[in-house]
C-alpha cells in the first residue's frame, strides 16, 4: 500500500530543532516586549526601573545570541527557511547597537531602534509559527 500524499517526511530531531527555535523566539520576544514598559516605568520610578530595563537588555542580548544558533539549527537540519536566521542575526546586531545606545543615552537611536526590535521580534515568532505549520515536508 502506498504512503498517503499528506504524510509528513520531517524527522523527530528536525521537528525538535524547529520547536527549540520557536521556544527561544517566544522567550526572546517576551523579554523584548517588557522593555517599553520598564522604560516607561523609569519615568515614575527612576533608577530601579531603569536598572531592571538594563538587566533585561543584557539578558535579551544573551538570549538573542542563543536565538541565532537555534535559528541556524532550525534551517539545517530543521529545514525552515533562511529568513529566520537572517532576521535573528539582524535582531542580534540591532540589540547590541541598542545596548550601546542605551548606556550612551542616545535617545535619537534608542526609541526608533527599540520599536524596531520589538516589531522584528514579534515578526520572527509569527514567521516561525507559520513555517512550522506549513513546512511539514
Ligand atoms: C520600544 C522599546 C524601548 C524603548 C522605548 C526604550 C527606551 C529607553 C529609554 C527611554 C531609556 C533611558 C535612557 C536614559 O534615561 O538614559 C533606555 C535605556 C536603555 N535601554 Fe532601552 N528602550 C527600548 C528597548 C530596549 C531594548 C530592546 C534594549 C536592549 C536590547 C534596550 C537597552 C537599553 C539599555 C542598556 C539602556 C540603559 C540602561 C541604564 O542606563 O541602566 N532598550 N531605553
Amino acid at each position: 500500500m502506498s504512503t498517503p500524499a499528506t504524510a509528513t517526511s520531517i524527522t523527530r530531531p528536525q521537528r525538535a530543532f524547529r520547536h527549540v527555535f520557536l521556544g527561544t523566539a517566544i522567550a526572546h520576544g517576551a523579554l523584548v516586549v517588557m522593555q517599553p514598559f520598564t522604560a516607561g516605568m523609569s519615568l515614575d520610578f527612576g533608577r530601579p526601573a531603569l536598572d531592571w530595563h538594563g538587566t533585561t537588555a543584557n539578558l535579551i542580548v544573551a538570549v538573542g545570541f542563543v536565538q541565532v544558533i537555534a535559528a541556524i539549527l532550525a534551517l539545517r537540519p530543521g529545514r525552515l527557511s533562511a529568513r529566520t536566521p537572517i532576521l535573528a542575526i539582524a535582531l542580534f546586531t540591532a540589540e547590541i547597537c541598542q545596548l550601546a545606545a542605551g548606556y550612551g543615552a542616545e535617545f535619537s537611536i534608542l526609541l526608533p531602534l527599540g520599536v524596531g526590535i520589538v516589531a522584528g521580534s514579534l515578526v520572527l515568532i509569527v514567521i516561525a509559527v507559520r513555517e512550522i505549520r506549513t513546512r511539514e515536508r
